[in-house]
């Protein structure tokens, strides 16, 4: 069984997605960990409303020391024993200090086909170029912002009318069954990647 730990940084719809499929019979995962860089992050009740164990390091005091800041999350979550960092809205860049010893064991959810639109405003870029479909993507995190091997990716069609608010809530959709399927997959040790629908 593999230990998760889970960082947000907002609301964490993804991490309820997490925490729901990891309580199928048969998971090879379980949570023990969900860790915030925001101490007001919605998610936070939400996991501990679910029982989970819960974590708030807020960045801000650490200034542009951001190795000092990542020493500390390291400890937290080694602290809780996990075996696997899923990424899920976590807004802070963690450098190659704290990727590195987590290679092969740590996932991001991004929301965008990747390669397509690394870093942010994912929606406002697919509908500035008039692209036709978009989605999102789970991958392997590597020191490259939103580069790691692609493990899935789910499509949603660009509507007429559509703003970067309404495209977002379709992907988001699609975000919340992409990565658990990912994850199963993943935690039992299997790499091929998943398409979505
Ligand atoms: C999700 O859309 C996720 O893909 C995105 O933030 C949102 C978090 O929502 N992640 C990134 O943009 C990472 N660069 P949630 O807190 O409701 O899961």
């Amino acid at each position: 069984m593999k230990r998760v730990a889970i960082l947000i940084s907002g609301g964490g719809s993804n991490m309820v997605s997490l925490l729901d499929s990891m309580e199928e019979a048969g998971h090879p995962a379980q949570p023990c960990l969900v860790a915030s860089n925001d101490p007001n992050a919605g998610g936070l009740a939400k996991a501990a409303a679910r029982g989970v164990p819960t974590a708030a390091l807020d960045h801000r005091p650490f200034g542009k020391d951001r190795a000092a800041f990542e020493a500390e999350l390291q400890k937290i979550i080694a602290a809780h024993g996990a075996d696997m960092i899923c990424l899920a809205g976590f807004m802070r860049v963690l450098t190659a200090g704290f990727v590195t010893p987590w290679s092969g064991r740590m996932l991001n959810i991004h929301p965008s086909l990747l390669p397509k639109y690394r870093g942010l405003h994912t929606h406002k870029r697919a509908l500035e170029a008039g692209d036709s479909e978009h989605g999102c993507t789970v991958h392997e995190v590597t020191p490259e912002l939103d580069d790691g091997p692609i493990l899935g990716q789910a499509r949603v069609p660009v509507e007429p009318g559509d703003t970067p608010e309404t495209l977002a809530a379709r992907v988001l959709v699609m975000e919340h069954k992409l990565y658990p399927a990912v994850l199963r997959r993943y935690a039992a040790g299997d790499r091929t990647p998943v398409t979505l629908p």
